[in-house]
């Protein structure tokens, strides 16, 4: 199993690291444009191997494809990441033209590749990644859900005083502020609703703190968080490389599915050694499926400013 993360910067380097030491994977291709930067990188983790135990070989390459050749799954990082105060949606300018070549590169060295896409407008690049690469839709998944919810489970876990092991819940819709749907009514402490546990106004902090999770963490850092998103990405690698038939919120292209189409946006699939192996079209009630309709306006209105960039 051989696996290619594109872009060397703190969200690449930590979703190679947790590949790594989940140890499935033969081999880590890491690329950066930056002169030496992922060989660098490749050579640091590799000296934690001894140490923490696995057998992953990292290796790095400064833009040289040829090194990913013959990769099973590759996932893109690359691009900006947001600044405190921007959008993710701010960065699509720079971002696009990135992806696209990116994701070019990876199909010429590997054609059977199922891709992971993790740069933002996250959205809107995993439907530019189809546009570009026209590579069927079980091979293009965009990772955004299975972080938010992640954070999803964190702040409830937080609210609740209890374990975040306690916790199961799932956010769906765009990856941005405004555009993700967490699923409150269907969140869960050892499946008792969460909903006995906390009053419907910190039921509402907690969806609200959710939503801006990666704006907070911005905030703080000054730059976009990577441990989450690194172990996020590492979640999905693992599930299509050991065919879990594992479910996570992804953003896959629709095709009808939640009466949504033409676009990617975040909906329960089952994840194994296709990619994407099914949507899950869950029941929502009116008032999911109208905010899940609204994100959906939203990622649209941002897919509709890749017709001005001239890629
Ligand atoms: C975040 C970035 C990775 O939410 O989109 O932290």
């Amino acid at each position: 199993m051989k696996v290619t993360v594109v872009g060397a910067g703190a969200v690449g380097a930590s979703c190679a690291e947790y590949i790594a030491i989940k140890n499935f994977a033969s081999e880590v291709v890491l690329v950066d444009i930056k002169e030496n930067f992922a060989e660098g990188k490749a050579m640091d983790l590799m000296q934690t191997a001894s140490l923490n135990g696995f057998d992953t070989k990292i290796t790095g390459s400064t833009n040289d494809y040829s090194k990913t050749a013959g990769s099973n799954i590759a996932v893109i990082t690359s691009g900006i990441p947001r600044k405190p105060g921007m959008t993710r949606e701010e960065l699509i300018g720079i971002n696009a033209g990135i992806v696209k070549s990116v994701s070019e590169q990876l199909i010429k060295y590997s054609p059977d590749v199922i891709l992971i896409i993790v740069s933002n407008p996250m959205d809107t690049m995993t439907y530019l990644t189809h546009k570009v690469t026209g590579l069927p839709k079980n091979r293009i998944i965009g990772m955004g859900g299975a972080l938010d919810s992640a954070r999803f489970k964190y702040r409830l876990a937080e609210a609740m005083e209890c374990p975040t092991s306690d916790i199961d819940g799932m956010v769906i819709g765009g990856h941005s502020d405004k555009g993700m749907v967490p699923l409150t009514r269907l969140a869960t402490r050892n499946s008792v609703r969460v909903s006995e546990f906390l009053p419907a106004e910190r039921l509402q902090k907690v969806l609200e703190d959710t939503k801006v999770g990666g704006a907070t963490l911005t905030g703080m850092l000054g730059t976009s968080a990577w441990y989450a998103p690194g172990a996020a990405v590492s979640g999905l690698v693992q599930a299509i490389a050991c065919d879990q038939q594992k479910m996570f919120p992804c953003s896959v292209l629709l095709e009808g599915e939640f009466g949504l189409n033409d676009l990617c946006i975040g909906v329960p699939v089952i994840l194994g050694k296709n990619g994407i192996e099914k949507i899950v079209e869950i029941n929502l009630d009116e008032a999911e499926l109208s905010q899940l309709q609204a994100s959906a306006v939203g990622v649209k209105a941002t897919n509709t400013l890749l017709n001005d960039l001239n890629l």
